[in-house]
């Protein structure tokens, strides 16, 4: 039984599906990248462009993970976060974060224009609004750094184009809305050729600063890429420096398309932008507050929240939802550069804090200039992947690893059902089977498919997704397939079998 399908996206079911083929043999080239996402893709696009060959290695298919499960704003209004940042790092690095992510939006608007690809790109203002008297000197701050900082920002009251009046918002012009999964797609399509490939169905089992192996092939280069959402392995440490988060998603028609993208300053929170869809009905793409993987109590709420909050807007049924994952560094920044000062290691990317598409196509101009031997970029001073441990945020280090300890020692699951026969059809337990930790499910057939529940990365015990079927780890955010597959990493082998019947 499949689980973990990436039809469950809205993106990838209105996307042409991809025909690259499969890594065979050995290759060589000037830049090997791991991951086919929207950093490994627009990096391997950058450096075609800066005359380099490139073979982009994708474990399943491109753009269908983590980039086409987003919600897929283009925008520099993250929340908030300048005030943040500027608490923790200072005026000018704020001032730094907020150019790259602009930066990286009309970057997005170069290639998709340059390379004709059709990525239903449409200008839209950005708000982050509150409701709630607590935040409104919270947002009013936020539009005075923002301001300071150069961005485009304005502070509005009351109708924002919302089912409801809101206290305070920042508005954010020249920001924009696109189709995620067919833009790194259609990128994608134009690498192929003069000495450069994609290859998809083509997991690293292996690698080297050098060269990467799969189970069918090796392709060496002067520079190996990991745009793995997480650097795979245990490389660079960040698996340690930076927390994997779970976020609902949900997909409905609405009558009347909201003029701009949302989303709240208080907690549960709840994003919302739409698309016109193929059958011409508008589409609301809403994204819920966010949960640790696996944590399935935590997940039901989340989602049953994000569904009474996106029927506010007249929502016609649920008609997708699925769960995303994306990582928070401990001080809010992205580590973008070498995975080791010696500059020996690999180009890393990861951190972005549910922000992926701004601050994975700034990594990528970062990491295509790092890549052809410039020493430095200018936003490294805020996004270095070598600061050694975070500047800021050690409380939060120090519970989350504390939370990996914990997972270590016991799962989330791990009380009832007890075996496999009081499993009820459709529901999941982590139980001990003759000692072993054991994942199990009970299809609607009646069959049990059952891996150990002791993850492949670092052994923490794996949780379960009841939205995607899956068995997501709530430690460093692995993700795998009922059949005990390897979605996403850091992991890179399967979770280890167990009896299935
Ligand atoms: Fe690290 Fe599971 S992802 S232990």
């Amino acid at each position: 039984m499949a689980s973990g399908d990436d039809d469950k996206s809205y993106w990838n079911a209105t996307a042409e599906p991809t025909r690259f083929p499969q890594l065979k043999g050995d290759m060589e080239v000037d830049v090997a990248i791991i991951g086919g996402g929207i950093v490994g893709i627009t990096t391997a696009r950058l450096l075609k462009e800066m005359g380099k060959t490139v073979a982009v290695i994708e474990a399943r298919r491109v753009g269908r993970e983590v980039t086409g499960k987003s919600t897929a704003k283009m925008t520099s209004q993250h929340s908030i976060i300048y005030q943040t940042l500027e608490r923790k790092f200072g005026e000018d690095r704020a001032r730094l974060y907020g150019e790259a992510q602009e930066r990286a939006i009309r970057e997005m608007q170069r290639l998709a224009t340059h390379y004709e690809v059709s990525a239903d790109i449409e200008a839209m203002p950005a708000f982050c609004y509150t409701r709630d008297e607590k935040h409104v000197a919270e947002i009013e701050k936020e539009v005075e750094v923002t301001q300071r900082l150069g961005l485009p920002a304005s502070l509005v009251r009351g109708d924002i184009g919302l089912p409801y009046d809101v206290l305070a918002a920042i508005r954010f012009d020249a920001q924009a809305q696109f189709h995620p999964t067919r833009y790194v797609a259609g990128l994608a399509e134009t690498l192929p050729g003069d000495g450069s490939h994609v290859f998809e169905n083509s997991r690293a089992v292996d690698w080297e600063p050098t060269r990467v192996v799969t189970d069918t092939g090796t392709v060496s280069a002067a520079i190996v890429v990991m745009a793995t959402h997480l650097p795979l392995g245990q490389v660079g440490g960040y698996y340690a420096m930076a927390y994997p988060k779970a976020e609902p998603v949900i997909v409905a028609p609405i009558g009347r398309a909201p003029p701009g993208m949302y989303i709240n300053a208080e907690q549960p929170s709840h994003s919302i932008r739409t698309h016109r869809g193929p059958d011409g009905k508008i589409y609301a793409i809403a994204a819920g507050q966010s949960f640790k993987p696996g944590h399935t109590d935590e997940e039901r709420q989340n989602f049953a929240d994000l569904e009474r909050w996106l029927a506010s807007f007249d929502a016609g049924p649920i008609a997708y939802r699925w769960v995303n994952e994306d990582y928070t560094s401990m001080d809010s920044a992205p580590f973008i550069g070498w995975s080791s000062s010696t500059r020996d290691g690999y180009l890393v990317a990861t951190g972005f804090d549910a922000w992926g598409i701004s601050n994975g196509t700034a990594a990528a101009m970062i990491l295509a200039d790092l890549a052809t031997g410039k020493d430095g970029h200018p936003w490294l001073d805020v996004f270095d992947s070598t600061r050694i441990k975070p500047v800021a945020g050690g409380g939060e280090f120090v519970k989350e690893n504390a939370s990996v300890a914990a997972h270590l020692v016991a799962g989330y699951l791990s009380s009832k059902p007890k075996d496999y026969d009081a499993l009820e059809p459709g529901q999941a337990a982590i139980m001990k089977i003759d000692g072993d930790n054991v994942a199990a499910f009970k299809d609607e057939t009646g069959t049990v498919h059952a891996v150990s529940a002791v993850c492949s990365h670092m052994g923490c015990l794996v949780g379960w997704n009841e939205t995607d079927r899956t068995w997501d780890c709530p430690c460093h955010g692995s993700r795998f397939e009922l059949s005990g597959r390897v979605i996403h990493g850091p992991a890179t082998r399967p979770l280890g079998s167990k009896i299935t019947g």
